[in-house]
């Protein structure tokens, strides 16, 4: 049943939330020691699924947005990320910390597990590779969504969230995204005076994202390829789609923001890695430079790059016929030209905070936040990048999206397997080798 129309007493609950949501929505952005919900008294249980440093932080900031939220079950591959996640959240929200051995859930099947638990939201912060999948258990089984970026690392993937996306606006349920530059304030107020037209028709984009290293956890001698792959999830695409999907695409996803979504024509990409070469850092590149193409002729360039010891930068510049925005990452935020204006000072407002905030308030008045379209664009774009470079091709819109290729199937041996795949830990797994531009195929 889905939840915001589940009976309350004799009070449907949806209406409950609704008469309850006046207050959480007049002051959405206040943190929960300052906002009233007291005349709400109707509690919002969270799962979380995948605890890892992300999925924490996202636990207590669900728990921060609203003084009824409480922490239910939660779920892992591994116990012991689930336990020093609990302990965690446990020293800070002791108090709305209900999980319980019996709502704790270890293994491939923890999203089913949380799921059936009796919760009505669901925080999904594993890799992302299985993001599809649980995205779409979720909002089939009526459960409202948070969803950390990026939602998929292929293109049966994307198009597996949009479908959710479109089921959960039929439920009214909440798909809400990790993409959390769009909640904050001042990157906010940069977008918005870009989309009134303060700096003219968008002629270029260019986003940057270049940092360092990243972590790698050593194998150890006792792990099987699924142990060591999942332990070390960010350097196998099957999982986190590469370091361009997997983080660039907060950049990109800003890109596609200025340019109000619109999906681009086509994309040039180079790359490859020239730093982090040895077999710890499995088969990602370590760079990449992206040039795409939309259809009123403006171009989005994306740089990412992860090689320590070189300029850190994550940025943008978005210059159109009146003028240039430039937004640093928690740092200045400006235009020049015809309509130059200056963002004092940053609030201190934390966007992480904001998203569930936000979510919760939406949840609690009936009107969902569903962010599943323009999400799954972004990551479709990202995908589109890792495309280009790692074929050397030039690769339009309808190739990507409509492309074939399912990474988790093909490194399980299960491209002819209708359905899902199916995981467990003993499976033999296949890694691809280091892309080739000009002999990488297309597919
Ligand atoms: N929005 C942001 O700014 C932001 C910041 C950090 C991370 N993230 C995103 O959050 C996600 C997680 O990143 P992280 O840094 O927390 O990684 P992490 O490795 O710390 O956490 C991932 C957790 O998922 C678990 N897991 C793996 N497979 C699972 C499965 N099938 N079922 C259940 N649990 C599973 C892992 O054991 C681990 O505990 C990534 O998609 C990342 O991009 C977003």
């Amino acid at each position: 049943m889905n939840p915001t129309t589940m009976r309350v007493g004799s009070q449907s609950r949806r209406s409950f939330l609704q008469k309850s949501s006046a207050i959480a929505v007049a002051a959405p952005f206040i943190s929960v020691s300052r906002t009233s919900f007291a005349a709400n008294s109707e509690t919002l249980k969270v799962g979380l699924v995948g605890c890892g440093g992300r999925g924490t932080g996202a636990a207590s900031q669900a728990m921060g947005a609203d003084r009824n939220v409480v922490m239910h079950a939660m779920g892992d591959i591994f116990d012991d990320r689930l336990q020093s996640s609990l302990k965690q959240i446990r020293e800070r929200h002791a108090e709305r910390t209900m999980v319980t051995p019996e709502t704790s859930f270890v293994g491939f099947d923890a999203i089913d597990k949380v799921i059936a638990s009796g919760v009505d939201v669901v925080l999904l912060a594993t890799p992302p590779g299985f993001r599809p999948y649980h995205i779409r258990k979720c909002i089939e089984a009526g459960k409202h969504v948070f969803t950390e970026k990026p939602m998929a690392v292929d293109a049966p993937g994307v198009r597996m969230v949009m479908e959710a996306a479109a089921a959960a606006k039929q439920k009214k349920l909440a798909l809400t995204s990790g993409f959390c530059w769009r909640y904050n304030p001042a990157e906010r107020e940069v977008m918005k005076r870009i989309h009134d037209g303060q700096i003219g028709a968008l002629n270029t984009v260019q986003t940057t994202f270049n940092t360092g290293f990243l972590w790698v956890n050593p194998r150890k001698p006792e792990w099987n390829d699924m142990t060591y792959q999942l332990r070390n999830w960010y350097y196998f695409t099957w999982l986190s789609g590469d370091h361009l999907v997997e983080q660039g695409v907060h950049s990109i996803d800003k890109m596609q923001w200025a340019m109000r979504d619109e999906t681009p024509v086509k994309c040039v990409g180079h790359g490859g890695r020239q730093v982090r070469t040895g077999p710890e850092f499995g088969h990602i590149f370590d760079h990449f430079s992206l040039v795409y193409e939309y259809a009123s002729g403006a171009r989005g360039y994306h740089f990412s790059r992860q090689q320590s010891n070189t300029a850190s930068e994550n940025g943008d510049h978005i210059a159109g016929t009146k003028g240039t925005a430039t937004i640093k990452a928690f740092g200045p935020v400006g235009i020049t030209g015809e309509n130059s204006w200056n963002l004092r000072k940053r609030t201190d407002a934390d966007m992480y905070q904001i998203e569930h905030n936000e979510m919760m308030a939406s949840i609690r008045r009936g009107e969902p936040i569903n962010d599943g379209q323009w999400m799954a664009q972004s990551v479709m774009v990202a995908i589109m990048g890792r495309m280009a470079a790692y074929t050397g091709r030039e690769v339009t819109w309808d190739e990507a999206i409509n492309s074939k290729e399912n990474l988790a199937k093909w490194v399980t041996n299960q491209e002819n397997v209708e359905g899902d795949p199916r995981f467990d830990w003993n499976m033999p797994l296949r890694v691809p080798p280091v892309a080739i531009p000009g002999q990488t195929p297309l597919v």
